[in-house]
């Protein structure tokens, strides 16, 4: 296995690159399926573990590819396998995503189900949900979904969800847009990333209005076309280079980001005494001489992200006095706590809200990667920390970082990467 060595106390400043979205490039490969014929061609994919596992579920499907230089190709017309197993599905839960565009495009699908998740419940009830409301029939049997459309293909329908959730939503509107006639969603996510399936749907011949909005309407269509396309920028990864530069002291400019998109997360740094200034497509952070404590609430979009709660808790071990940090999206997101206890952050948990002491100085031991952002909050407390921190099982961190010691390390951060074996 891999671990980080982070040798800490070195400031973090200069100009960076944000990579491709992650949470984005998901269901846009995952959209694929829908064309029956031609190769898409699709641009700044990062490079990881996560998009390696998708990418096999879709060759497994049959599906052809390609990926070289950020670039991946995909040509789904050869897909013939229906059934998602559980050996690629439990690798990661974004598997889902496959469930509606093969319904739609075969009247059938079998997609594992599936577990659970380092930070508690993940259901998927409003995945099948919406698609029954398109007219699907659905059953459980033997670890798997099994889904079919007794009239042969999806119809429109209204789907109004109770909570919002990005995955149900992309797997609607990927059902939705080859079903027969009108779907509307109500309650839809908007984040950023649903607002670029939508870009990239139309792109595909889809007719969809409300890009962007928590209302969408889809008219349905025969048939998709594939297209060449342009993946945004990762706004998490972007939001953790700043917090980067920010526990260290550093000033930091990400480039080829989109400011809009991240006007929460930016508001949050400003209040902790973060200077920030943006270009059309870059974002510029001077760190202050002392942090300001700063609540946060992870929300849906346009609120303060879940994906950036782990990285606040640890800047926040910075700053001086006391915040809170609360998590609506996931009541029980808190694995990395106790490992920031270890390297001598003060935090409490009440519920769904930690509360950090601050500023703490944090000295370096080993600690153990739990979950994608979990881990993202260890190498930024292991930055700060005096002496050497060892980040172990960063399998977790590779799901979602491209290249990620890399670019804190021409950033001035001291990290390398080593083998280990665990007993
Ligand atoms: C996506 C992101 C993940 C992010 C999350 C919230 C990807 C690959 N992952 O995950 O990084 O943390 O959005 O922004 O894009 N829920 C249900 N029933 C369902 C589905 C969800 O109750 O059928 C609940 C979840 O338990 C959670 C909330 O809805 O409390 C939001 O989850 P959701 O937006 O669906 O998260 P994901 O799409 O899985």
């Amino acid at each position: 296995m891999d671990k980080l060595v982070i040798r800490g106390g070195r400031r973090i400043s200069g100009s960076i690159t944000a990579s491709g979205s992650k949470n984005t490039s998901l269901p846009i490969i995952a959209a694929t399926l829908l064309a029956g014929d031609g190769t898409f061609t699709l641009h700044k994919i990062p490079d990881l573990k996560d998009i390696m596992t998708f990418t096999q579920l879709l060759n497994h499907l049959g599906a052809e590819t390609t990926f070289e230089g950020n670039i991946l190709k995909i040509s789904t017309r050869n897909v013939e396998s229906l059934q998602a197993p559980y050996e690629l599905v439990k690798k990661m839960r974004a598997s889902i995503y496959v469930l509606g565009p093969m319904l739609a495009r075969f009247g059938h699908a079998r997609v594992s189900l599936p577990g659970g998740c380092a930070f508690g419940p993940r259901p998927i009830d409003l995945h099948l949900m919406a698609m029954e409301k398109l007219g699907a029939t659905i059953t459980i049997e033997t670890g798997f979904i099994d889904a079919t459309i007794p009239g042969g293909k999806l119809r429109g329908g209204h789907i109004n969800f109770p909570i919002s959730s990005v995955g149900a939503t992309g797997n609607a509107l990927m059902a939705a847009v080859l079903a027969e006639g009108r779907t509307t969603i109500s309650n839809a996510a908007a984040e950023p990333e649903i607002e670029t399936l939508c870009k990239f749907l139309i792109a595909m011949g889809a007719t969809i209005r409300g890009t962007g909005t928590t209302e969408l309407e889809i008219e349905g269509t025969n048939t998709l076309r594939a297209i060449e396309f342009h993946n945004v920028f990762d706004r998490i990864e972007a939001g953790t280079l700043l917090a980067a530069a920010a526990i260290t002291g550093g000033d930091i400019t990400v480039n080829g980001v989109e400011p809009d998109q991240m006007k929460a997360v930016l508001n949050k740094f400003v209040h902790a005494g973060c200077t920030i200034e943006t270009t059309e497509n870059s974002i510029t952070l001077k760190s202050p001489k002392k942090l300001i404590p700063t609540d946060v609430t992870a929300k849906p979009y346009p609120s303060f992200p879940t994906d950036m709660q782990a990285q606040w808790i640890a800047l926040m071990t910075q700053a001086e006095g006391t915040s809170r940090i609360t998590d609506k999206v996931y009541h029980e997101r808190f694995n990395h706590i106790p490992e920031l206890n270890r390297l001598g952050a003060h935090i409490e948990i009440h519920k769904n809200q930690a509360i950090v002491q601050g500023p703490q100085l944090l000295s370096g031991t080993k600690v153990m990667s739990t979950d994608l952002r979990a881990s993202a909050s260890l190498v930024l407390a292991g930055l700060v920390a005096e002496g050497t921190t060892e980040v172990l099982r960063v399998y977790h961190l590779d799901r979602g970082y491209e290249k990620i010691e890399m670019k804190l390390n021409s950033l001035g951060a001291d990290i390398s990467r080593e083998k280990y074996t665990e007993f």
